[in-house]
C-alpha cells in the first residue's frame, strides 16, 4: 500500500523495513480512539472556519461507517499499513476521496498517537478499577463468613499472634483499594490533551484546543506541545501501579499456595481453579495462582522495558516512542485477566477452620499475653517479657505449653501469678481482646469491613 508520506521519496520502503518499522500488529486496538479523536478534530477545525461545514459533514460521516464496521467485523484492518492513524485515514480517503486531506490539517500522528493512547488508556483504566472492586467485594464476602475463624499470624513465617482469618483477609481489601485509588489518581494527571500540540511546535491555524480537549472528555489541553508530543510519564505511571496491583496479588497467590499444601492446609481452591499432574495421580496443583504471581514479573518487565526506552530520548517525538504500546497493552492485559480469575478462585476457596484453629493453638501463640498478663498486674513489660520467655523455654523442655502448666509451676517463675491467667492466654482472650483500632477484635474486624464496604 503507498503511504501517505511518500511525496519526497524516489523508492518505496525496503521490504523488511516496512514491516520492522510498522505498529498496526499492536495499535490497531486503538481504532474506536483514533476514529473519536478525528471526529472531534474535524468538527473542532469547522467550528474554526479551517474546514467547510460540508467537508465535516462528510468526513464525520464517513469516519462513523468505518468505526461502525470495524466493530461489527465488516471491515476488516489491512495489516499491510503502517499504523492504525494511515489505515483510517486511508480508509475514509477510499470512501470520500479528495475531502478527507483535509482532515489531518493542523494534527500530526505525534499528538494523534498522544491522543488515542490515552484515550485508550482511560478506558482500560475504569475497567481495571471495576475488576479491583469485583475482587475487593469478594475478599469482603469471605471476611463476613471468617469473623470467628482464628489462625496463626505470621511474623518472618513463624507463628507470632492469633488473629482472624477475616483480619488477614481485610489486609489485602485495603492494598486493592489504595491500587485503585492510585490508578485513579494516575489517570488524574493522564486527562489533559495533547490534540493539537501537532509535530512538536503547534501551528498556524486558528485552532480551539480547548473546545477539541472538552469534546474528547479531557480536563484540559496539555499546557505545551513538546511535552504533549515527547513525555509518556502517564504509561511510566499506570505500569508502576499496576505493577504494585500485580505485586499485592501475587503476595495473596503465594499465601494461597502456602495454605492449600499438606503442610499447612488451611484452604483448599476448588476444583475448577487447579490443575492436575501427568504423572503424580495425587496431585492438585494451585496452577492459576502460581501463574499470577508468575505474571507479576512480566509487568514489571514491562516498566523497566518502557523506563530504559525514554531514558535517553531527546525531545521531543522519536520512533523509538512507538515501543511504548507492546508493553503497555500487555500490561494492561495481563492485569485483567489476572483479576478476573482471582475473584472467583478466592470466592470458591475452601476455609479448613479447623485446621487454622489448630495451627493456632501451638507455637506459643499467646506468649504476648502472658507477659500483658504479668504488665496489668504491675510488672514492668520488658521484666515480664523476659520472664515468659524463661517460663516458654521452661514448656519446651518439659513438652508442655503454657495452658498445660500448672498454677504452682507458674507460681514457682512469680507469685503474682493467679487462676484468672487461664483465662487471659486462652486463644478467645487473645483474640477478642484486640479492640485496638484496626487490630484483630471481632468488634474491631466488623468496623473495618464496614468502613471498606463504604469505600466501595
Ligand atoms: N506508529 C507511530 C507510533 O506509534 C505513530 C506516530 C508516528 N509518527 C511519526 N512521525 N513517525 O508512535
Amino acid at each position: 500500500m503507498e503511504k501517505l508520506w511518500t511525496g519526497r521519496f524516489q523508492k518505496p520502503l525496503n521490504e523488511i523495513a516496512d514491516e520492522f518499522n510498522a505498529s498496526i500488529g499492536f495499535d490497531s486496538r486503538m481504532f474506536a480512539q483514533d476514529i473519536t479523536g478525528s471526529i472531534a478534530h474535524a468538527e473542532m477545525l469547522a467550528k474554526q472556519g479551517i474546514i467547510s461545514e460540508s467537508d465535516k459533514a462528510q468526513i464525520t460521516a464517513g469516519l462513523s461507517d468505518i468505526l461502525e464496521e470495524l466493530q461489527s467485523g465488516a471491515l476488516a484492518i489491512d495489516e499491510a499499513c503502517e499504523d492504525i492513524h494511515m489505515f483510517i485515514e486511508g480508509e475514509l480517503t477510499k470512501r470520500i476521496g479528495e475531502v478527507c486531506k483535509k482532515l489531518h490539517t493542523a494534527r500530526s500522528r505525534n499528538d494523534q498517537v498522544a491522543l488515542d493512547l490515552r484515550m485508550y488508556l482511560r478506558g482500560e483504566c475504569g475497567e481495571i478499577q471495576a475488576l479491583l472492586k469485583e475482587v475487593i467485594a469478594a475478599i469482603v464476602t469471605l471476611a463476613e463468613k471468617n469473623t470467628d475463624t482464628v489462625m496463626p499470624g505470621y511474623t518472618h513465617l513463624q507463628r507470632a499472634q492469633p488473629i482472624l482469618f477475616a483480619h488477614h483477609l481485610l489486609a489485602y481489601a485495603c492494598m486493592f483499594l489504595r491500587d485503585s485509588d492510585r490508578i485513579a489518581d494516575a489517570v488524574k494527571r493522564m486527562n489533559i490533551s495533547p490534540i493539537g500540540s501537532c509535530a512538536l511546535a503547534g501551528t498556524t491555524y486558528p485552532t480551539d484546543r480547548d473546545y477539541e480537549a472538552a469534546k474528547l472528555g479531557f480536563d484540559e489541553p496539555c499546557i505545551n506541545s513538546i511535552d504533549g508530543v515527547s513525555d509518556r510519564d502517564f504509561c511510566l505511571e499506570l505500569m508502576s501501579a499496576f505493577s504494585i496491583t500485580m505485586m499485592h496479588l501475587s503476595r495473596f497467590c503465594e499465601e494461597i499456595i502456602l495454605w492449600s499444601s499438606w503442610e499447612f492446609s488451611f484452604v483448599e481452591l476448588d476444583d475448577a481453579f487447579t490443575t492436575g499432574s501427568s504423572i503424580m495421580p495425587q496431585k492438585k496443583n494451585s496452577d492459576m495462582a502460581e501463574l499470577i504471581r508468575g505474571k507479576t514479573g512480566r509487568v514489571y518487565g514491562n516498566l523497566f522495558g518502557l523506563f530504559t526506552t525514554l531514558k535517553g530520548l531527546p525531545l521531543a517525538y522519536n520512533k523509538d516512542m512507538q515501543e511504548d504500546k507492546e508493553g503497555i497493552f500487555d500490561s494492561v492485559d495481563t492485569l485483567k485477566i489476572c483479576l478476573r480469575v482471582f475473584a472467583p478462585m478466592l470466592e470458591s476457596m475452601k476455609v479448613k477452620k479447623d485446621n487454622m484453629l489448630a495451627a493456632a493453638k501451638g507455637g506459643f501463640i499467646n506468649a504476648t499475653d502472658l507477659a500483658d498478663y504479668l504488665t496489668k498486674k504491675g510488672m514492668a513489660f520488658r521484666t515480664a517479657y523476659k520472664l515468659t520467655g524463661q517460663i516458654v523455654a521452661y514448656c519446651i523442655e518439659k513438652g508442655k505449653d503454657l495452658e498445660s502448666l500448672t498454677l504452682e509451676e507458674y507460681k514457682s517463675f512469680d507469685a503474682m501469678f493467679e487462676a484468672d491467667l487461664y483465662k487471659d492466654i486462652s486463644l478467645e482472650t487473645c483474640v477478642n481482646k484486640r479492640i485496638s483500632k484496626g487490630g484483630t477484635g471481632k468488634q474491631s474486624v466488623l468496623e473495618q469491613i464496614e468502613r471498606i464496604k463504604k469505600e466501595l
